[in-house]
C-alpha cells in the first residue's frame, strides 16, 4: 500500500474531512464518488454552522445590525467567487442552486428571449443530462435546432466535425470543461475563441473543473459559465452562474419576487440591477457562505498541488485497474480530469457497485447522467471511480482488491 502523494500532506488533509474517519459496513470508508458530490471539511460544516448559531438573518432587507451582517457575510461569499474564477466584477456573479439552475436560467432568459425558430444551439456528445434537456425543452418551445458534436473512440471531440456544425445560424455553443462520465478535458479555450471569432454566445459548464483546476473567465472568454458548490467541497444547494455583465444586462429576469425588484406597482415592475436581477426569493444564505468557506479552504491548498495530486491518482489508478482482468476502461482521451469509467467483461455495473459497497468502497455505477455518452460507447453503464483532493493511492489498491473479489464472485 503507497500512501505517496507528491505534493500533499494528505494525512492532514483527511483529517479535515471528519467523514473520511468513518466506517462503512465495518471496513473504513473509501469515498470515491466526489464527482457526484465531494465531502465537506470541517471549515465549510463550521462556517454553515457559525452562521446559524450566531450570524442568521434575512439579507438585504433589515435595517438592523443582524441582517446587515448576514448581508456582508452573503456579499462577502460572492466576492471569493468572483476572485476564483477571476470575473471582473462580482455583480456578474450570481447566485444559483447548482450547475442545472444556472444553465436552465440561460436557456431560459437568454435562450427564450434571443433565439428565433430555426437558430441553432451546439453541444457535444460528452454533456451531462443538464446541458442537453434544458436546450431540447427550447427547441420543443422556440423551434430552435440542436446539433451534436460527435467524439471519437478515446472520447475525444472530433474537431473537424466540431468546426463543420457551425454555420450561421449557430447562436450558442454549450460545452462541458469536463467530461462527467468518462473524464474527458475538452479543448474549450479552443472552442471558445472559434466561437468568439464568428460572433457566437458560449456556456462552459464548469462543474467537474472547478475542483480541480484554476479558471480565469476573463482569460477563458466564455460569455457564461456554471458550476455547483457541492462539487467544490461546499454545501449542496448553492451553485454560480458567471456572465458577461453586458448580455446579464440584456436579458429579461427568469424568477420574480422578492429581492429582485427596484419598484413594484399592480400596474409595472421595475427590475433590481445585477445581480439582484436573477435572485429572485430568499436566498440559500448559509449555504453561499459555505461555498466562500469552501473557496477559502481551496485555495489555502492551492490548485497546483490539488492538480499534481489528482494526476498522480489518475496514472497510478490507470496503471493498476489495466491489471485487473476483463476490464476495459471507456474513455482514454489524452487530458482526463479526476474520473475513471470503466466495464467488466459479463458483470453488471450495479453488481460492482453493490459488491464494493460491501467493502466500504463508494463508486458511482449508471449512465452517470449522461445516457447519451453511454449510447456512443455501447454501454448501458459503468463504473466511475473519482477522485477529490483527500483521495489516496490506498484507496485506489483497495478499488482494485475489491474488483478482484468481484471477478472471483462471477468467475
Ligand atoms: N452530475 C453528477 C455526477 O456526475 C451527479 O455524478
Amino acid at each position: 500500500m503507497n500512501m505517496a502523494s507528491p505534493a500533499l500532506d494528505i494525512a492532514r488533509i483527511r483529517a479535515d474531512f471528519p467523514i473520511l474517519s468513518r466506517t462503512v459496513r465495518n471496513k473504513p470508508l473509501v469515498f470515491l464518488d466526489s464527482a457526484a458530490s465531494a465531502q465537506k471539511p470541517r471549515a465549510v460544516i463550521d462556517a454553515i454552522r457559525a452562521c446559524y448559531e450566531a450570524e442568521y438573518a434575512n439579507i438585504h432587507r433589515g435595517v438592523y445590525w443582524l441582517s446587515q451582517h448576514a448581508t456582508e457575510r452573503f456579499e462577502g461569499a460572492r466576492e471569493k467567487v468572483r476572485a476564483l474564477l477571476n470575473a471582473r466584477d462580482s455583480r456578474e456573479i450570481i447566485f444559483v442552486r447548482g450547475a442545472t439552475e444556472g444553465i436552465n436560467l440561460v436557456a431560459q432568459s437568454w435562450g427564450r428571449h434571443f433565439l428565433k425558430p430555426g437558430d441553432e444551439v451546439l453541444i457535444t456528445a460528452l454533456e451531462h443530462h443538464s446541458n442537453i434537456v434544458p436546450w431540447q425543452m427550447l427547441r420543443d418551445e422556440k423551434g430552435i435546432v440542436l446539433k451534436v458534436a460527435p467524439v471519437d473512440d478515446a472520447g475525444e471531440l472530433i474537431w473537424p466535425d466540431f468546426e463543420a456544425l457551425i454555420g450561421p445560424r449557430t447562436k450558442l455553443i454549450a460545452v462541458a470543461q469536463v467530461a462527467n462520465s468518462i473524464g474527458t478535458v475538452l479543448p474549450v479555450e479552443q472552442i471558445v475563441s472559434l466561437a468568439k471569432a464568428r460572433g457566437i454566445v458560449t456556456l462552459v459548464d464548469g462543474c467537474q473543473a472547478v475542483p480541480h483546476m484554476a479558471v480565469d473567465v476573463q482569460a477563458l472568454g466564455a460569455d457564461f459559465y456554471v458550476f455547483s458548490g457541492h462539487k467544490l467541497y461546499g454545501p449542496a444547494g448553492i451553485g454560480v452562474l458567471y456572465g458577461r455583465a453586458e448580455l446579464l444586462n440584456a436579458m429579461p429576469p427568469w424568477q420574480g419576487g422578492g429581492d429582485m425588484i427596484r419598484s413594484v406597482t399592480f400596474d409595472k415592475t421595475e427590475y433590481a440591477d445585477l445581480p439582484h436581477k436573477f435572485e429572485a426569493g430568499t436566498p440559500a444564505i448559509a449555504d453561499a457562505i459555505g461555498l466562500g468557506a469552501a473557496i477559502d479552504y481551496v485555495n489555502g491548498i492551492g490548485y497546483a498541488a490539488i492538480a499534481a495530486h489528482e494526476a498522480d491518482l489518475m496514472a497510478y489508478a490507470a496503471t493498476r485497474l489495466n491489471q485487473v482482468p476483463d476490464l476495459r476502461v471507456i474513455g482514454t482521451a489524452r487530458r482526463k480530469s479526476a474520473v475513471i469509467s470503466f466495464v467488466l467483461n459479463g458483470v453488471h455495473p450495479h453488481d460492482i457497485g453493490t459488491i464494493l459497497d460491501g467493502e466500504g468502497i463508494c463508486i458511482r455505477a449508471g449512465h452517470h447522467c449522461a445516457q447519451p455518452v453511454m449510447d456512443r460507447f455501447e454501454v448501458p453503464a459503468t463504473v466511475r471511480a473519482s477522485f477529490g483532493l483527500y483521495n489516496t493511492r490506498a484507496e485506489v489498491d483497495a478499488l482494485v482488491a475489491g474488483l478482484h473479489k468481484v471477478a472471483e464472485i462471477f468467475a
